[in-house]
């Protein structure tokens, strides 16, 4: 893996406009991403945990240049995303969401399917065209056979390895993958992630990985970075953060995995209420309506800064739990 990021997020954000009536002339916002600094290294598979509504899926869009941001850069191999044609984006970056057989039409052939990008962008078609689509149907262990089959016939496993072949048709540097494992059951998520994992050390590739599921991300990523409405919060290697998490927020998200918690007594951290609403994210730290030592005066005036504890562990918190340290249980 290379130190040089390929993907470098500096200051982004994405707030989108709330309707309100059609004579209030006041405008609010979801802010779903904001503010976030991050880099994506070349080779690596950095994984994005972090509950539902926090921003993950909105900060793949903007990262893929799906949607236009709000404030910030992002910037590809050093060039600006905005200043790049859509076809090199389209190319270099492809995406695999959650579920398999939404994201596929019906009444296409899995040859269409796959080989959909490699016809649109007049790459390829007719006898070249089904060599290509064979090739990649090998590559992520399904039948060449079965090219003429339509995604009904074709189980939930299955149809994500469509998914991902069809994302390796052009080649690609990057693939942002969102919770691609999510609606499989265990094993079969087991299978999906091995794949990945081959198609990556075989073609060099970059991943992001969303997931709300830390065993996924703990399985498969080099760094995970954690998301909390709309920043990120903690940002270290995967054996750094589950060994030794700084934020309580990655605390209470850890210790809800019996097997991988950092609890001694292994109870379990129950986060009060729901998530903030991001159209009104609380002041100070956006943890401290949740967070069990949050301080008066402290935490829910000042944001705090994201800052570099130990080399490549960034946290956000004023008051940052020392390593092998546990956190109260609390909030029943
Ligand atoms: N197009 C949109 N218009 C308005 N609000 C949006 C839009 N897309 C997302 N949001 C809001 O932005 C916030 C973040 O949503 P996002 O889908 O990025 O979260 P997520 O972390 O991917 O959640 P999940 O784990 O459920 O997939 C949510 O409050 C969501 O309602
Ligand atoms: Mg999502």
């Amino acid at each position: 893996m290379s130190e040089e990021p390929l993907i470098f997020i500096d200051g982004v954000k994405k707030w989108f406009p709330i309707k309100t009536g059609m004579l209030s002339s006041s405008k609010s916002f979801v802010r779903a991403v904001d503010g976030v600094n991050l880099s994506v290294k070349k080779g690596e598979t950095l994984g994005i945990v972090g509950e539902s509504g926090c921003g993950k899926t909105t900060l793949g869009r903007v990262l893929l240049g799906l949607i236009p941001i709000t404030e910030g850069s992002i910037k590809y191999n050093g060039v600006d995303i905005r200043d790049m044609k859509n076809r090199d984006v389209r190319k270099k970056m492809q995406i695999v969401f959650q579920d398999p057989g939404g994201s596929m039409n019906p009444r296409m052939s899995v040859r269409s399917i796959v080989g959909e990008p490699l016809i649109v962008n007049g790459m390829s078609d007719g006898a070249e065209l089904t060599k290509i689509v064979a090739e990649l149907l090998d590559s992520v262990g399904l039948n060449r056979k079965h090219m003429t089959r339509f995604p009904h016939e074709f189980s939930g496993g299955q149809k994500q390895r469509i998914a991902v072949a069809r994302a390796l048709a052009l080649n690609p540097e990057f693939i942002l993958l969102d919770e691609p494992t999510s609606a499989l059951d265990v094993s079969v998520q087991a299978q999906v992630l091995n794949l990945l994992e081959e198609i990556q050390t075989e073609k060099d590739l970059t991943f992001v990985f969303i997931t709300h599921s830390l065993n996924v991300v703990h399985h498969i990523s080099d760094r995970v970075a954690v998301m909390y409405l709309g920043k990120i919060v903690e940002l270290a290697d995967t054996i750094d953060l589950f060994e030794s998490p700084s934020h309580p927020y990655t605390h209470a998200l850890l210790s809800a995995i019996p097997e991988i918690s950092v609890e001694d007594n292994k109870e379990r951290i129950v986060l009060s209420g729901d998530v903030p609403s991001p159209a009104n994210p609380p002041s100070g730290c956006r943890f401290h309506t949740r967070c069990p030592i949050a301080k008066e005066g402290v935490c829910d005036t000042d944001e705090p800064e994201f800052r570099e504890l130990s080399e490549g562990h960034f946290v956000s918190c004023h008051f940052p739990v020392d390593a092998g340290k546990s956190l109260p249980i609390f909030n029943e």
